[in-house]
């Protein structure tokens, strides 16, 4: 079994200041010494973007989830599927388990409403693993914070609302078992990049 015949599509989520984005760089370096280039990306993108990640709450959670599915029905049809279909593997940034914790668990639109968004947007799809990075709440607010990139919206919605984040991304985890892998991110870059490449080698045929 060759890689490129079997591309898979894979996911990093977590908490505000987690490590995806150095974790990911690290992951898509692994696969290029094996000769693949990966296909990076993230969610939300385009420019439903901007309309969440920046300036002051305004929209109601099942409204604010809406808008995050119709982000990624664009994203799934225009990158992530024709990049699959045509043998690359995706590494993605954040997927639906973000909506699941943010706005299905943590702002009130409800695990059950995300559920069903999931099933009539996304369908049967899922991806083939999910690691999700764990650590600390005040470890990953003051890096996240530190990046003065005007994308805070989500980071000043206080402490209390990134501890219930943290534990309902865990709860993902332990809900799906076979598809997420709980990665502690409060090690060193190299010890996580580690772990992660564990998670990644030990389930596919590498
Ligand atoms: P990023 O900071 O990882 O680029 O993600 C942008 C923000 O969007 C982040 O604070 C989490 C949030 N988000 C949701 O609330 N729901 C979602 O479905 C996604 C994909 C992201």
């Amino acid at each position: 079994m060759t890689l490129s015949s079997h591309p898979k599509f894979i996911t990093l989520e977590g908490g505000e200041g987690a490590g995806k984005s150095t974790q990911i760089d690290h992951l898509a370096e692994k696969f290029r010494s094996l000769g693949i280039e990966p296909v990076l990306t993230r969610e939300p993108e385009g420019p439903i973007r901007d309309l969440l990640v920046r300036g002051d709450a305004r929209w109601a959670p099942k409204s604010e989830a809406l808008l995050h599915f119709a982000a990624r029905a664009e994203h799934l049809e225009a990158v992530v599927q024709p990049a699959l279909a045509d043998g690359q593997w995706v590494i993605c940034d954040r997927f639906a388990d973000s909506t699941m914790a943010y706005q299905g668990y943590v702002q009130g639109a409800g695990p059950g409403f995300v559920s069903e968004l999931y099933d009539l947007v996304v369908g049967s799809f899922a991806p083939d693993l999910t690691l999700i990075l764990d650590l600390p709440v005040t470890t990953g607010l003051s890096r996240a914070q530190a990046r003065k990139d005007g994308e805070d919206r989500y980071e000043r919605m206080g402490q209390t609302f990134h501890e219930s984040l943290r534990e309902a991304f865990k709860e993902i985890a332990k809900l799906n078992p076979d598809r997420c892998v709980l990665i502690d991110a409060d090690q060193g870059i190299d010890d996580v990049a580690e772990t992660i490449w564990q998670a990644v080698s030990s389930r596919f045929d590498l």
